[in-house]
C-alpha cells in the first residue's frame, strides 16, 4: 500500500505506524511532509536517513495548537501567543529554546526547536488520532524538488511508504522559519510575508542567503531538479534559443525550446504551482531548464528565494 485517502481508518492506521516507531507522509497547506514521533529517536534517525538529510539540519516538529507548542518550550511567551493567534494553524514556523526533554537528534543537535501548526485537515487529524508532536521535513530526498502532491511523494520513496493523500498543496511552497531565540528573524522565507508579521511584534531581521548559517537545509544549492537552472530576464527569454531545453515563462517567449511551461502571472498562484513544474521539466529530461524571472518586488520575495536555491550552481 502506497497512497491512501483520509479517512477514519487510514488516520488511525497512519497513527499507529507513527506509535509503533514507523515513518508516514501526509499533506500540509504548504509542501508533503515526512512525519515521525518527535520524541522517538529510532524514528527520527530513519527519517534523516530515508531522505539522505545530513544529521545537522534540524526539522521541524509539528503540532495540533498552542497548547501542544508547550511540550516543546518553556518559553511560550506574549510574542508567541499573539504570532500564534495571528497566524496558526498556518505556514509560520517559530524557532525557540527547546525543553530539556525534547531529544537533541529531532532537532539537528541544536537546543532550538521548530514548532508549526499547519492548516490542513489531514495534517491535523494525523496529528488529533497520534496526539503527539509529529516531526517532519518536506518529504523529498534531500536538496530535490519538495512534493506537493502525493504521486511526487511516493515516486520518490516507492511502494512501502504510507502516504495520506490531501490533494495538491494550497500554498506550494514551504512555511516561513521565524527565530525567536533572540532578535526576530526570518531564517527561510515563506507564504507569511514578514510585514504581516511586523504589523503583530515590530520589526523583523531577514537573514541573507549568504549570511546564512543558523537555519542550515537553506544554505546552498535546494529545491533543485537535476538538469541545470538557469535564470534569464523576459529579454533574455524573447531570444532564447536552445532546443533541448525547457523554458519556464511568465510573459516572455522563447525563440526556440523543447518544451514551454507557461507560469501564472500572480506570485501566489506562482507559487502553488512552481515545484510541480519543475518536477514535471525535469521528468521530461531535459538537460537545462530556463526560468523567466519573476518582478523584483516584495510579493515575490518567497519565490524568488526558492528559484534562486534551485538554480545555485552544483
Ligand atoms: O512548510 C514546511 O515548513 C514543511 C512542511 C512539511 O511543514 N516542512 C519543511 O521542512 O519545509 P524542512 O525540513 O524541509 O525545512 C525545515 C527548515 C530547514 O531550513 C531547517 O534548517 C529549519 O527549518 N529549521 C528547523 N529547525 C530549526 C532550528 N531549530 N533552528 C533553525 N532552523 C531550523
Ligand atoms: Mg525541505
Amino acid at each position: 500500500m502506497t497512497i491512501v485517502l483520509p479517512n477514519k481508518k487510514s488516520i488511525k492506521l497512519a497513527a499507529d505506524t507513527l506509535s509503533s516507531g514507523g515513518v508516514v507522509a501526509f499533506a500540509t497547506e504548504t509542501v508533503y511532509g515526512l512525519g515521525c514521533d518527535t520524541f522517538n529517536n529510532e524514528a527520527i534517525h530513519q527519517v534523516y536517513s530515508m531522505k539522505g538529510r545530513p544529521k545537522d539540519n534540524p526539522m521541524i516538529s509539528h503540532v495540533l495548537d498552542q497548547s501542544w507548542a508547550k511540550k516543546l518550550t518553556n518559553e511560550w511567551d506574549e510574542k508567541c501567543i499573539r504570532l500564534a493567534d495571528a497566524f496558526w494553524p498556518g505556514p509560520l514556523t517559530l524557532v525557540l529554546p527547546k525543553r530539556i526533554d525534547v531529544p537533541p537528534e529531532a532537532c539537528g543537535g541544536r537546543e532550538t526547536v521548530a514548532i508549526r501548526c499547519p492548516n490542513h485537515t489531514v495534517a491535523q487529524e494525523l496529528l488529533r488520532s497520534f496526539g503527539h508532536p509529529i516531526s517532519a521535513p518536506s518529504a523529498n530526498k534531500s536538496g530535490y524538488i519538495s512534493p506537493t502532491t502525493a504521486k511526487h511523494v511516493s515516486d520518490e520513496f516507492g511502494e512501502d511508504l504510507l502516504v495520506l493523500d490531501g490533494g495538491s498543496c494550497v500554498d506550494g511552497i514551504e512555511s516561513t522559519v521565524l527565530s525567536l531565540v533572540s532578535t526576530p528573524t526570518i531564517l527561510r522565507p515563506g507564504t507569511t510575508p514578514p510585514h504581516a508579521i511586523e504589523e503583530i511584534i515590530g520589526p523583523v531581521t531577514e537573514l541573507t542567503q549568504k549570511s546564512q548559517t543558523d537555519s542550515p537545509g537553506t544554505t546552498a544549492r535546494h529545491y533543485a531538479p537535476r538538469a541545470r537552472v538557469i535564470l534569464v530576464s523576459t529579454n533574455e527569454m524573447n531570444v532564447f534559443h536552445n532546443d533541448s531545453a525547457t523554458a519556464i515563462v511568465l510573459s516572455g517567449t522563447p525563440s526556440s525550446a523543447k518544451f514551454v511551461f507557461q507560469m501564472p502571472k500572480l506570485p501566489r498562484e506562482y507559487a502553488a504551482s512552481l515545484y510541480r513544474v519543475l518536477r514535471e521539466a525535469d521528468s521530461a529530461g531535459v538537460s537545462q531548464i530556463a526560468i523567466e524571472q519573476p518582478p523584483q518586488t516584495n510579493d515575490w520575495h518567497a519565490v524568488q528565494d526558492r528559484l534562486s536555491r534551485c538554480s545555485a550552481s552544483h
